[in-house]
């Protein structure tokens, strides 16, 4: 899932289109990508590299309504991301959200829990080094801040927004005279490797995950 450009969703789309030929291996299949913006790049990005686009706009509204209309939405995305399961006769396995800028409910995620595994399967990347800069403007944020570092994050998705259990996280310098521009730049180029790691650690079964003492869920990376 995806709202804008759609830089992310290439990298992963090239990524898992690599893994075609691969026999007897679990491998990652991009089944479609779905954005809430009808105009999102991301769509002509997703039809271009073959793989189905779908567009599911945002209903529109008051922020009074703004929960209600979440909900809605939630609702709607599950429906649509199951019609795309029963389609292929394969229920969707994993959701990701590459620069998809709605927050999902609550019910959404529970679609996504397997019982016998501690997070639900909903994946987000998050511009900067989480927890600082949450939000829908973390590069600004972080750049007129003022940091000398900043980074991306890989993350489990949960109830909260750019909460969820921390898989991976690569940091860049923010050079002296980089502009806002610069330093995004210098971002977007650690988040498309960061994601595709991500993927690879989840496909060849490198996570594993620890409940902390303040019951937070550590996910450890094995090494290769
Ligand atoms: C990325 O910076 C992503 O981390 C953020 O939104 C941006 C999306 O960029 N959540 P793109 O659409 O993948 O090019």
């Amino acid at each position: 899932m995806a709202s804008g450009r759609g830089s992310n969703a290439r990298a992963l789309i090239e990524y898992c289109s690599s893994l075609e030929n691969l026999n007897n291996e679990i491998k990652w299949n991009i089944c479609a990508v779905i954005s809430d913006r009808p105009n999102a790049g991301v769509l002509e990005i997703a039809t271009d590299l073959g793989v189905k686009s779908v567009s599911l706009p945002y209903p529109k509204g008051q922020a009074a309504n703004a929960v209600e209309r979440r909900t809605k939405y939630s609702n709607e995305l599950a429906n649509k991301i199951k019609q795309i399961g029963e389609e292929l006769s394969h229920p969707i396995d994993f959701v990701i959200c590459a620069g998809f800028m709605k927050i999902l409910t609550r019910d959404f995620l529970v679609c996504f829990k397997d019982p016998k595994l501690p997070f639900y399967r909903v994946l987000n990347i998050h511009p900067s080094l989480l927890p600082a800069f949450a939000g829908a403007n973390a590069y600004e944020d972080a750049f007129h801040y003022g940091v000398k570092v900043s980074g991306a994050t890989t993350h489990f998705v949960d109830e909260q927004v750019d909460h969820g259990p921390i898989i991976l996280q690569q940091y860049f310098e923010r050079k002296a005279d980089d502009t806002i521009e610069d330093f995004k730049s210098r971002g977007l180029s650690v988040e498309h490797p960061l994601f595709i790691k991500t993927l690879k650690n989840i496909q060849n079964n490198k996570l594993r995950f620890i409940s902390s003492d303040n019951e937070r869920l550590f996910v450890k990376v094995l090494e290769d």
